[in-house]
């Protein structure tokens, strides 16, 4: 059984789609999903769903010791970053090489890097008036949105489309495929 922790910052709302499809799945759980917001909505719906949650601060999150030492005691074997608004730290990345993922809401390398997150991502993608968009998964490496991409799924910008808009297609994308493609790399991983 591979043992998955999910690093999240806010709602949660893949999270919570992440942990419910391997709820029934037998070959992958997720164990842990850890914050460095005590107040994000994550927290909750990980409870509800029986999952042990973890907070920490940027002091935890960037000493050797800290965050690494509870992913090591809890034998995680894959992290997932589904809208981890800090950096994520070198010696975790080395530690697991190849895997950590991280899911952006457009079509990278457009409309990336740092401080591209939620609305601000939408709003841009509205504002330059582009036909589609989508969301990205990648490997995570020590640059923000950077690393290699290991899936993208589109969908059309119309024009009378709202930030708002965007958002809904963009999460029902998410839902529709993140999961799956977690699956598909702890499988290949072995
Ligand atoms: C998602 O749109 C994800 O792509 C981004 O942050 C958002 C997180 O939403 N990185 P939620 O907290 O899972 O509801």
């Amino acid at each position: 059984m591979k043992k998955i922790a999910v690093f999240a910052s806010g709602s949660g709302s893949n999270t919570q789609n992440i942990i419910e499809f391997f709820q029934k799945d037998s070959n992958a759980n997720v164990v842990l999903v850890l914050s460095n917001n005590p107040n994000a909505l994550v927290l909750e719906r990980a409870k509800a769903l029986d999952v042990d949650t973890f907070i920490f601060n940027k002091t935890q999150l960037l000493e050797p010791k800290g965050v690494l030492n509870r992913l090591l005691e809890y034998k995680i074997d894959f992290i997932v970053l589904a809208g981890f608004l800090w950096k994520f730290p070198e010696h975790i990345i080395h530690k697991f090489e190849h895997k950590v993922v991280n899911i952006h809401p457009a079509l990278l390398p457009n409309f990336g890097g740092k401080g591209m997150y939620g609305m601000h991502v939408h709003n841009a993608v509205v504002e330059a008036k582009v036909k589609e968009t989508g969301i990205t998964i990648h490997h995570v490496n020590a640059n923000y949105d950077e690393g290699a991409i290991v899936f993208q799924a589109k969908c059309t910008v119309d024009n009378d489309d709202t930030p708002e808009d965007v958002a809904k297609k963009i999460h029902q994308l998410e839902m529709a495929h993140f999961p799956i493609v977690i699956k598909d790399l702890l499988t290949k991983n072995g």
